[in-house]
């Protein structure tokens, strides 16, 4: 019998934005995406048989809503198994936590990969994807390493809204260089936010049109390794993601005015002859992509930026994992 088991996942970022669902309760995408799961930033969980239903985040217990949440994840996936006792999560993220940093991927993936071993549900790669996507929908990307295409699926019971993995992290050695442009949780959680954003704004419709061509164009610039049209395609998808949210009613802005400098900045570094493009995701922290041999670079030119609260350097990494 497993009493216990550890997993490490690590966020991912999507290079063709998420945003919106098809159907709420399963937490099924309204299109595909496409992201870079990264190395250098993780999250490590224990679930363990226990009396009770109890979970602690980075060494403090966690109770009330945020705790529900996984709580209800976990008795679902309990439902398959034949363990009937309670369960005790102990997670830590050696990255902040809740402010637009990919957190929820890393974390519902090591938490889904976990479980299974301990509740000895056995499930393939395939299975612990669907499963991590009912926990949250980035998540299904972050059990696989490298690049990795997330398919909205077309039936109701979203059985076939999984990800897979595009090529691993060695085909196109890549960085992705985080600017922290503040301190702090985001304002606004992303499941309520894209849902406002899909009840109210007149550029959801467009916005989730342009979704496939784009995921379908971002595969073939990775597979010829064509950077400046991977920039391109990655920063129109983030910029239409937030305007469908910024024409919400009321209107979705994550940004701040760092996040604005950053833009551009890294727009004329890429002017200047550096391969850079940068994304955002629900916060206001902007994620620059490069080749990681120019990693050092972007990183010291990002820091340099006044204001700017540290860079985190990551690069392509694994799928989560057991340890
Ligand atoms: O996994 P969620 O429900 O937190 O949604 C993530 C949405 C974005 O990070 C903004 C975009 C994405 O594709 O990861």
């Amino acid at each position: 019998m497993t009493e216990r088991a550890t997993a490490i996942a690590h966020p991912n970022i999507a290079l063709v934005k998420y945003w919106g669902k098809r159907d709420i309760p399963l937490n099924l995408p309204a299109a595909g995406s496409l992201s870079l799961t990264l190395a250098g930033i993780r999250t490590r969980t224990t679930v363990l048989r226990a009396d009770a239903y109890s979970m602690s985040l980075g060494g403090e217990e966690i109770v009330g809503k945020k705790a529900e949440r996984v709580f209800a994840f976990l008795r679902r996936m309990q439902a398959l198994s034949e363990y009937k006792g309670g369960l005790r999560i102990e997670s830590d993220n050696d990255f902040p936590t809740a402010a637009g940093l990919a957190s929820s991927s890393s974390g519902f993936a090591a938490l889904t990969l976990a479980a299974d071993a301990v509740l000895q549900t056995e499930m393939s790669p395939q299975d612990l994807s669907v499963w991590s996507r009912i926990g949250s929908g980035s998540a299904a990307r972050s059990i696989f390493g490298g690049i990795v295409e997330m398919a909205a699926g077309e039936r109701v019971d979203g059985t076939d809204a999984y990800a897979s993995q595009v090529v691993d992290e060695n085909h196109w050695p890549m960085s992705c260089v985080i600017a922290l442009t503040t301190t702090g949780e985001k304002p606004y959680g992303s499941t309520e936010a894209m849902n406002h954003t899909s009840d109210t704004s007149p550029y959801f419709g467009p916005w989730i049109e342009s979704v496939a061509p784009d995921v379908h164009e971002a595969k073939t610039a990775i597979m010829g390794r064509d950077f400046a049209h991977l920039a391109q395609i990655v920063e129109r998808s983030c910029l239409r993601m937030h305007a469908s949210a910024m024409a919400a009613d009321p209107g979705i802005l994550y940004w701040n005015g760092l996040t604005v400098e950053v833009i551009h900045h890294v727009r004329a570094l890429r002017k200047g002859g550096l391969g850079v493009c940068f994304t955002i995701d629900a916060g206001p922290h902007v994620k620059v992509f490069c080749a990681q041999s120019d990693e050092d670079k972007v990183k010291a030119a990002l820091a340099d930026l006044p204001g700017v609260q540290g860079v985190i350097a990551t690069r392509g990494g694994p799928g989560a994992y057991l340890v």
